[in-house]
């Protein structure tokens, strides 16, 4: 998905993305972020790619020992994410082109930013190498699956007219088109697989909706 057009949408709705996010999860994304954090251990220099308000980071806690380190391309959403977790450092990127020396980081999390990426193979590159040896990766997303055709039915009937109240065609366009551009969790570890990582642990919430994966960088 064209990276500008994704910082465009996300900066705009910056305002309101923490609430709505809540509500759209049931108040969950608060345990997945958890859950992922917990899988992939605390410690060393963290990298949380398309930080969005920085919610990752604040969960890693004031204590962490080592960086905390936010990129998103939404100046939005860094604005407010800066004004949340004081003890971070955040900084407007792209995951495909990461502005950090090679093996700087313990640890890159991604929390329902994978399928928003513009090139995912791009970005597991960089990953790999602004990683440490042995280095962590975590991934929360929604995952492409049995039901997502009923999901897009939902988005483009149902739920259709509150997603446009809230959103706006374009963005409410956005979202649909995001989830149609998902991935099974077989296609990300097929990926990250074919890019130098090992999938060490998989978990399925919301009734198989959201994945949360952990993989480790070999050697
Ligand atoms: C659904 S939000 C997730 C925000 C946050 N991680 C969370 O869990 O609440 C997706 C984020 O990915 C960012 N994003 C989109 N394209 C990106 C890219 N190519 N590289 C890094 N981040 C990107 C968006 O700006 C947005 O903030």
């Amino acid at each position: 998905m064209d990276y500008r057009r994704a910082a465009r949408i996300f900066s705009q709705i910056s305002g309101v993305y923490d609430t709505f996010l809540s509500f759209a999860t049931f108040g969950r994304i608060h345990s997945w972020q958890r859950e992922m954090i917990e899988d992939m251990g605390r410690k060393g220099n963290w990298l949380d790619v398309g930080t969005g308000t920085g919610e990752v980071l604040i969960k890693l806690g004031e204590d962490h020992r080592g960086l905390k380190v936010g990129l998103d391309p939404a100046e939005g959403m860094v604005l407010s994410a800066r004004k949340k977790c004081k003890g971070c450092r955040f900084v407007v990127g792209i995951g495909e082109s990461l502005p950090f020396r090679d093996g700087v980081f313990s640890k890159v999390s991604l929390s329902l930013v994978f399928r928003h990426l513009e090139d995912q193979g791009r970005f597991l590159d960089e990953a790999r190498r602004v990683l440490e040896e042995g280095g962590t990766l975590g991934i929360i997303d929604i995952g492409r699956f049995r039901g997502t055709g009923v999901l897009l039915f939902l988005m483009r009937t149902l739920l259709k007219p509150v997603g446009l109240l809230i959103f706006g065609k374009d963005k409410w366009d956005f979202f649909i088109h995001s989830v149609e551009e998902s991935y099974s969790v077989d296609e990300v570890r097929d990926l990250l697989e074919s890019k130098g990582f090992k999938v060490i642990k998989v978990r399925r919430r919301m009734l198989g909706t959201v994945f949360i994966l952990t993989a480790r960088k070999t050697a």
